[in-house]
């Protein structure tokens, strides 16, 4: 079974021991966190994830969180935002791991359980919030999708559910390559298969995001809990962010509408340009819908499509199971994202797949 499907999935069992709390499930979801390739990319969250899948303290955080949330990515990422908000223990270490000169991840790891037990307010006061990661790379995926989904669309709206803080209502503005050139506003992707990048992208008449917390790049508090969530050896992603913010203020305006997906998807179709094609997108959102939302939102989405001039792009786990949508079980998917499409007046359909990060694309063949 694909290790990351083994954390994320909230009904695997375990040993229910006193207060009804799953501490089994809580350490399969630790040791599972990451998927096996980013264990020699990622030392320091890799030894911290070992420490903290051993701690009991940490498996009692992570048990109590709400179960469409039970994610150790939550813990970390409360954990970096106290080091951003300057802890004197916590900050130094996510410092150096930022920066690539943390010497001894092992210690480190242990040195930040140190300041947990010490304080386990700093992690216990922040499992309110939502993983937000607002990942620019699944642009990359976005651009190539909404291209061929737009092929005779000369313009479209987008409106885009789960938005966190709607960076990739900007899918528009990144350039894409399949290597580093050094600018961080480049998202860098490798097609698997032949994917057409000459093809221009439509003009975005409109852009909506819907979200029950959406989050402002304008906003200090909001900046520093999204980049909590971004990996902390992971340079470039915090690069990249830094220089959105910046880029930010020159890009077009976006209209973010507070709410979950069902309650605020007519109202953000009150806000398009009726006589353009409107592409709903969802990027790694349906994974926290419960199961009715989920269900609801796809009998919607569908229902719009089939009238006409809306089509739909879906970017989730291979956890996330559409109706009528076979899934592909080649072990190189399991722990891929895999993008659904509906055309315009069609039905759902796979596209192919991505790397969760956009990191890498695949066209499935007459798609
Ligand atoms: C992991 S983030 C992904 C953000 C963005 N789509 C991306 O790919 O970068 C998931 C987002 O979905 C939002 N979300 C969770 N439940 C939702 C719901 N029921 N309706 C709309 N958005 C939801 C969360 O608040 C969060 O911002």
């Amino acid at each position: 079974m694909c290790p990351f499907e083994t954390w994320a999935n909230p009904r695997i069992g375990g040993t229910v021991i006193d207060d009804d709390l799953d501490l089994d499930d809580a350490r399969k979801r630790y040791h599972f966190a990451l998927a096996p390739e980013d264990y020699e990319r990622l030392p320091f969250y890799s030894a911290l994830l070992h420490e903290l899948e051993h701690d009991p303290l940490a498996l009692e955080l992570l048990a109590r969180v709400r179960v469409e949330q039970r994610n150790p990515m939550l813990v970390l990422a409360a954990l970096q935002l106290a080091a951003l908000r300057g802890h004197p223990i916590l900050g130094p270490i996510y410092d150096e791991a930022r920066h690539g000169v943390l010497d001894d991840p092992e210690g480190a790891a242990k040195r930040v359980l140190e300041a947990l037990h010490l304080a386990p307010e700093l992690v216990r006061d922040e499992l309110w919030r939502s993983t937000q990661t607002n990942e620019p790379g699944r642009s990359a995926v976005i651009q190539a999708v909404v291209a061929d989904l737009a092929s005779d669309a000369p313009r479209v709206n987008v409106v885009e559910v789960g938005t966190s803080a709607g960076i990739n209502l900007y899918f528009d503005e990144f350039t894409v390559q399949d290597h580093d050139d050094g600018n961080p506003l480049t998202l860098v992707c490798e097609d698997v298969t032949p994917i057409d990048r000459s093809r221009p992208l439509p003009e975005v008449r409109t852009r909506v995001g819907i979200d029950p917390n959406p989050l402002l790049l304008t906003s200090e508090e909001d900046r520093r809990w999204l980049k909590a969530c971004l990996w902390p050896e992971q340079r470039r992603r915090h690069d990249r962010f830094d220089a959105i913010v910046a880029a930010k203020p020159s890009w077009p305006t976006v209209t973010m509408l507070r709410g979950r997906a069902m309650e605020r998807l007519n109202d953000a179709f009150e806000l398009v340009d009726a006589s353009s094609l409107t592409i709903i997108v969802n990027t790694w959102t349906a994974f926290y819908f419960t199961d009715d939302e989920r269900a609801r939102y796809f009998a919607e989405v569908s229902r719009r499509c089939a009238k006409g001039n809306v089509a739909w792009l879906s970017i989730e786990s291979t956890m996330v199971r559409w109706p009528h949508v076979d899934l592909d079980e080649q072990d190189r998917h399991r722990a891929a994202s895999q993008i659904v499409v509906t055309r315009s007046g069609g039905s759902a359909v796979r596209w192919g797949w991505c790397h969760a990060h956009g990191r890498w694309l695949e066209k499935t063949t007459g798609s």
